[in-house]
């Protein structure tokens, strides 16, 4: 006897707590939107454009020497290391110069490195950056020259 009553009080409880589930599925399907692509993917307007995402905050400001600092560390230091000694990180495998070489900078013009730069040069990759940041990373070659 006892354990007929015990069942039934079991099975009336699963029931109440089915109906608990239900009410709350049901409850909360209002909330949950149908999935969409949105959810997944959400809007990135930086990306899959490449290396020209850090140019284009760079050109906004041509002058800012903090830009500029900042477009060498994007680009160039891998390479060529901090102030343009070669020791970047990369910067060995590549046999990247020493910028900051006076008898090298005594011979080369702006215009030759400009032109390297947008170019590039055997390991030297070519940069498609905009003219004011070229001239900018020049400037910055030539204040980073060993006296
Ligand atoms: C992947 C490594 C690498 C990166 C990144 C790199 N360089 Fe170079 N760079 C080199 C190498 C290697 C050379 C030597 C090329 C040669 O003469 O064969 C070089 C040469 C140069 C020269 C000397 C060119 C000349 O006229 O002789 C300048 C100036 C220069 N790089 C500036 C830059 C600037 C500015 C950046 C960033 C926009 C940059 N490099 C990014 C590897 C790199």
């Amino acid at each position: 006897m006892r354990r007929r009553h015990d069942r039934s009080l079991g099975r009336l409880l699963s029931i109440a707590l089915l109906a608990v589930g239900l009410f709350g599925c049901t409850s909360g399907a209002g909330d949950v939107r149908p999935w969409t692509r949105d959810d997944h993917d959400p809007p990135n307007p930086g990306e899959g454009q490449g290396g020209k995402v850090a140019a284009r905050p760079v050109a906004s400001d041509q002058t800012d020497p903090g830009l500029i600092e900042l477009a060498w560390q994007r680009n160039c230091s891998t390479c060529h290391g901090r102030a343009g000694r070669g020791d970047g990180p990369q910067g060995p495998m590549v046999r990247a110069p020493d910028l900051t070489d006076a008898a090298w900078q005594d011979r080369v013009t702006d215009a030759q490195m400009a032109d390297t730069i947008r170019k590039g040069k055997n390991k030297m990759p070519a940069f498609d950056l905009p003219q004011p940041v070229i001239e900018g990373l020049v400037k910055r070659v030539r204040t980073n020259r060993a006296r």
